[in-house]
């Protein structure tokens, strides 16, 4: 099309959607959404050219860091909220089961397997307060699930994950867990420690752009697995944390909030965190047992 006024060019991408290249339902949707709004953001804050050369420089800075250390498009993701708000909406929550929330972008494929009950410390710190972690994962029904998996993953007491810290053994504070017959589940690990997600370059730059703070909440990560059981990704954040009411990332539940306690006498633990949770079963699952 020739000649696209301000009335016109939204209409003129639109139109333009698969006219020289086969495009299915799904890429005409997300298409046709993507123009609207983001011609509707442009016309909103009537962006200027040297504006749009800035976020074109800057997306351009956020691609160049991104490596197998740094996802920089996660944590855009996770400060603007988007990755929280795709976590809702591709797991929402209909019964009792749990929450999930944001993956983040620390996670470490295959961690060591470890035995129940195992630590994940490959070393210690200064102040540090070991927990031992224990709980059940059921089914809706209450129903023990065994055979679980269990990736397990926190950042050290210095608030580093071992990935981006030199000093740290390789996949310390990491571990891979399988729930027992009853559903039971045990770790030995460290009380995680509140910690700033990355704030300098790209990350750090939206951060200040939106005049706000780069802190999270002390939590423990997991991954939750078993065939015929949605995956859940969640976490688990400690009731004594600063920054649980403002989260750098959105990502804290009440209903994922857990307390530490003093470990019994004579433990070889400080603490004890005890934590049940519900899987709901994978769609697949579900609908057959609805037919
Ligand atoms: C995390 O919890 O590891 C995390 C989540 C979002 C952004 C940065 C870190
Ligand atoms: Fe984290």
């Amino acid at each position: 099309m020739r000649n696209v006024t301000l009335d016109t060019v939204t209409d003129a991408v639109i139109g333009s959607l698969g006219k020289f290249g086969e495009i299915d339902d799904r890429q005409r949707e997300i298409m046709t959404s993507l123009v609207t709004h983001l011609h509707g953001f442009v016309r909103d804050v009537n962006l200027t050219h040297a504006e749009f050369l800035a976020a074109c420089d800057y997306l351009a800075r956020a691609g160049q860091l991104t490596n197998d250390k740094r996802q920089e498009f996660i944590l855009l993701g996770d400060i603007l909220g988007v990755e929280v708000l795709v976590d809702m909406l591709s797991n929402p929550v209909s019964g009792n089961e749990s929450e999930s929330t944001v993956l983040g972008p620390f996670y470490r494929e295959n961690p060591p397997v470890l035995p129940k009950g195992a630590s994940t410390i490959q070393k210690h710190f200064d102040g540090e307060e070991t927990v031992y972690v224990e709980g059940y994962i059921r089914d809706a029904d209450g129903n023990p699930v065994a055979g679980a998996t269990i990736d397990i993953w926190e950042d050290a007491p210095n608030g580093l994950y071992e990935n981006h810290d030199p000093d740290q053994p390789d996949f310390n504070l990491r571990g891979r867990f399988e729930t027992d017959e009853n559903g039971h589940y045990a770790l030995i690990a460290l009380r995680p420690v509140p910690y700033p997600i990355p704030e300098d370059e790209t990350a750090g730059e939206l951060l200040h752009y939106m005049g706000h703070h780069p802190n999270r909440p002390g939590h423990l990560h997991f991954i939750i697995s078993k065939d015929g059981y949605r995956p859940l990704i969640t976490q688990i954040y400690d009731a004594d944390s600063d920054w649980l009411d403002n989260d750098s990332v959105f990502a804290v539940k009440e209903s994922l909030i857990g307390k530490f306690e003093p470990a019994p006498a004579g433990s070889d633990t400080d603490l004890v965190l005890r934590f049940d949770f519900v899987l709901s079963e994978a769609q697949a699952a579900r609908m057959q047992a609805a037919e």
